[in-house]
C-alpha cells in the first residue's frame, strides 16, 4: 500500500511538484518562524509571507499531491485494463546514464540558486517594509492619518514598529498574525472607516514606552500656558496657565499624576469597547489594601469580562497620533503668527472655514484660501489689497491644519480621535474622576480642581502671575 502510493507519487510530474512545493514551502515557513522566535524583528509583511502565503503555497502542494497520485491510478487502472505490463515500479536513477546525471546537475544548482536568490529577496524586503515610509505610506490613504500626526509628534522618530510591536516574539507573532489580517482587509478594500480605536491588544505600555520612559521618573510640578483668540473684530487675547502636578516617584513616595503608574500601585478597571464609559475600578495601594470603586453598572450584555489594568496609554492615547481641535490649532498658529493675528475677525473665519466640511484634501486646498480672500475682499476691500501676504500665508496655513487633522477618505473628522491626557476634548481624566464612582464606604475617587492641577489663570487677560513670570 505505502509502496504504491510513493510509486505513485514517483511517478507523475503533478504530485512531484506539488511535494517539492509543500517541502520548500514547509523549510520556509520553519526557518522564518525560528528566525523570529530567536528575536529577529521584521514587520507585518513578514507575517504575511510567514503566516499567509507560505503556508497557503503548502496547501496548494498538498492538494496536488492527491490530485496528481488519483490521475497517476486511473492511467495505470486504464493501461492495465487494455493488458499493458503493470508499471508498479519506482523509476530508477541511473548515475551511468548521461541524461540523469545532467539533470540531476541542473536541480541541484537550481535549487541552490532559488534558496539564494529567494533569502536574500526576503532580507532585503523586510528591511524595506519595516521602515516608517513603508508602514505609512504603503497603504496610503489608509494609513494617512495617523502616519501624518505621527510626523508631527515628538515620536517621529520613533519607527511605528517599536510601539505597535516591540521586542520580544510572543508580541511579535501575535501582532504578525493581526497585521497579516489588516493587509488583507486592506487588499480586499473591506477595512473600517475610521480605524476603530482603541487598539484592544496593543501591546503592554510595560514593554513599550517603557523602553524609554521610566515609570520611575519624577517629573515634578508641569507650568503650561495656553493664550486663546476670542472670535470678535480685534481677536481678543486671553491667556490660561495651569500648574500640572504630575509628579511620580521621588525616593520613596510617589505623588501626584504620575503615581498611578508607581509600579507598586494597581488599578485595574472594567469598561465598554470604547473605554470612554469606565464602570468599576479597584485600587490595590503601596501597603496591600484594596478598594472597589462602583460606577454605573454596565448595560446588559455590554460588559468587558476583562480587567485592563491602568497604564501609560489610558491617559496618553496619542503620544504619536494627536489630533488637535481646530480651536487650539488656531491659537497656535496665531501665536506663532503664521495666522497674522491683526488681520481682523481671522479667528472666527478660520473657525468656520476649517469646519465647513470639504469632500476631499484637495477640495479645501482650492476653497478655503479662496474662502479667506472672498471675506476680506468683499468686508474690507482696502486691506485685501495692503495684507495680501498676510492673507495668503493664513490661508496656507489653514490649509496645513485642515490637511493634518481632518481625512475625509477616512471618515476622520475634528475630534473623532480623542485625547485623554486632559478633561478639555473628551472626559478624558473624568471617566473616573467624576465623583460617581464609589466605594463600599462612600470613598469618592477626588474631582477637586487642586487634585491635579493649580489654575493660575483662566481666560484672564494681563494675569498678574504671567506678567511675574514673563515681565
Ligand atoms: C510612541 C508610540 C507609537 C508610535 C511610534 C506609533 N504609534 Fe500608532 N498608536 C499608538 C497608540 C498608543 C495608539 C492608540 C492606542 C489606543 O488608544 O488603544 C496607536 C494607534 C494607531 C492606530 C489605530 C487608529 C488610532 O489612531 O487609534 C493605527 C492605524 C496606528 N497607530 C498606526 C501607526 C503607524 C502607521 C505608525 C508609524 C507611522 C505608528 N502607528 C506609530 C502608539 C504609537
Ligand atoms: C524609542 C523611544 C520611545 C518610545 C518607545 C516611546 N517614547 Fe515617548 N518620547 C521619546 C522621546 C525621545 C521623547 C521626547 C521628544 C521631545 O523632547 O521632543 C518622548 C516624549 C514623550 C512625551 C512628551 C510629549 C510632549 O508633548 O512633550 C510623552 C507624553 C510620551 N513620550 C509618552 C510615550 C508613551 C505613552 C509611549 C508608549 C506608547 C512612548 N512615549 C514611547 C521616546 C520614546
Ligand atoms: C493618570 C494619567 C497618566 C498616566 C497613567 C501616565 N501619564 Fe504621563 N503625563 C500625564 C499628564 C497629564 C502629563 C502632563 C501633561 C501633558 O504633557 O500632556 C504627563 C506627562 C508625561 C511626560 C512629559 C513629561 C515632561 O517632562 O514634559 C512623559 C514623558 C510621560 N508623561 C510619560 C508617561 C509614561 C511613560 C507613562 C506610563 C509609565 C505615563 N506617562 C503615565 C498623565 C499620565
Ligand atoms: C481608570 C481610572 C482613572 C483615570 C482614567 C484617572 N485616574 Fe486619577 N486616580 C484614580 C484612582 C482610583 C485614584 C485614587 C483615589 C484615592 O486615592 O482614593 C486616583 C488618584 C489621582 C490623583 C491623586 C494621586 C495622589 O497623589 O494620591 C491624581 C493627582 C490623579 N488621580 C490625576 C489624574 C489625572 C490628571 C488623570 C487624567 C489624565 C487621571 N487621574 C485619570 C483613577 C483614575
Ligand atoms: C483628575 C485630574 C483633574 C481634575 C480633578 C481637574 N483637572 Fe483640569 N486639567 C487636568 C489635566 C491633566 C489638564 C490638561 C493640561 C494640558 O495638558 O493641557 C487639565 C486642563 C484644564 C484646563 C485647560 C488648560 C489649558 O491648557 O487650556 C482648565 C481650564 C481646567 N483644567 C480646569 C479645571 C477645573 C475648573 C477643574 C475643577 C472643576 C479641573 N480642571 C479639575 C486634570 C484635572
Amino acid at each position: 500500500m505505502a509502496k504504491n502510493f510513493l510509486v505513485a507519487l514517483t511517478r507523475n510530474t503533478i504530485s512531484l511538484v506539488g511535494t517539492a512545493l509543500a517541502v520548500a514551502s514547509a523549510t520556509l515557513i520553519i526557518t522564518l518562524t525560528v528566525i523570529q522566535q530567536m528575536g529577529f524583528q521584521g514587520s507585518a509583511y513578514l507575517g504575511l509571507i510567514t503566516f499567509v502565503a507560505l503556508p497557503m503555497l503548502l496547501l496548494t502542494g498538498l492538494i496536488l499531491i492527491p490530485v496528481g497520485i488519483s490521475r497517476e491510478r486511473r492511467r495505470m487502472a486504464a493501461a492495465a485494463a487494455e493488458g499493458e505490463e503493470s508499471v508498479a515500479l519506482f523509476p530508477v536513477l541511473d548515475l551511468n546514464n548521461e541524461r540523469v546525471r545532467k539533470n540531476l546537475i541542473m536541480f541541484l544548482i537550481f535549487t541552490t540558486f532559488s534558496v539564494v536568490v529567494l533569502g536574500s529577496a526576503t532580507y532585503k524586503g523586510v528591511h524595506v517594509m519595516d521602515s516608517v515610509a513603508f508602514c505609512g505610506t504603503v497603504c496610503h490613504t489608509v494609513m494617512q492619518p495617523e502616519y501624518t500626526a505621527h510626523q508631527r509628534s515628538p515620536h517621529a522618530r520613533v519607527p511605528c514598529a517599536d510601539c505597535h510591536i516591540g521586542p520580544g516574539a510572543d508580541w511579535f507573532v501575535k501582532s504578525k498574525i493581526s497585521g497579516s489580517w489588516q493587509l488583507i482587509a486592506v487588499a480586499l478594500n473591506i477595512y473600517p472607516t475610521p480605524i476603530p480605536t482603541p487598539i484592544h491588544n496593543l501591546r503592554p505600555a510595560r514593554e513599550t514606552c517603557e523602553q524609554c520612559h521610566w515609570p520611575t521618573n519624577f517629573v515634578g510640578d508641569l507650568l503650561k500656558v495656553h493664550t486663546n483668540f476670542a472670535e470678535d473684530e480685534t481677536n481678543s487675547q486671553s491667556q490660561t496657565s495651569v500648574l500640572l502636578r504630575v509628579g511620580g516617584l521621588a525616593g520613596r513616595k510617589s505623588s501626584g499624576i504620575h503615581w498611578h503608574v508607581n509600579p507598586d500601585v494597581r488599578i485595574r478597571y472594567k469598561s465598554d469597547e470604547s473605554r470612554e464609559n469606565i464602570y468599576d475600578i479597584e485600587l490595590t495601594r503601596q501597603d496591600g489594601t484594596v478598594t472597589l470603586f462602583k460606577g454605573d453598572p454596565a448595560p446588559e450584555g455590554e460588559e468587558s469580562p476583562d480587567w485592563k489594568v491602568m497604564d501609560c496609554v489610558d491617559c496618553h492615547n496619542r503620544p504619536s497620533h494627536r489630533y488637535r481641535l481646530p480651536s487650539d490649532e488656531v491659537d497656535m498658529a496665531m501665536v506663532s503668527m503664521d495666522i497674522d493675528h491683526s488681520l481682523p475677525f481671522v479667528k472666527r473665519e478660520s473657525m468656520r472655514l476649517l469646519q465647513a466640511g470639504y469632500e476631499s484634501h484637495d477640495q479645501a486646498r482650492v476653497d478655503i484660501p479662496t474662502g479667506l480672500e472672498a471675506f476680506y475682499t468683499t468686508e474690507y476691500p482696502e486691506l485685501a489689497g495692503t495684507q495680501a501676504d498676510a492673507i495668503a500665508r493664513a490661508g496656507d496655513e489653514l490649509v496645513e491644519i485642515y490637511t493634518s487633522n481632518v481625512f475625509p477618505a477616512m471618515k476622520v473628522d475634528w475630534g473623532t480621535y480623542p485625547d485623554h491626557s486632559g478633561h478639555q476634548e473628551s472626559p478624558g481624566c473624568f471617566r473616573c474622576h467624576d465623583r460617581k464612582h464609589k466605594s463600599e464606604e462612600g470613598a469618592k475617587i477626588p474631582r477637586k480642581c487642586d487634585t491635579c492641577h493649580t489654575l493660575l489663570a483662566d481666560e484672564e487677560v494681563d494675569s498678574e502671575i504671567l506678567k511675574i513670570l514673563n515681565p
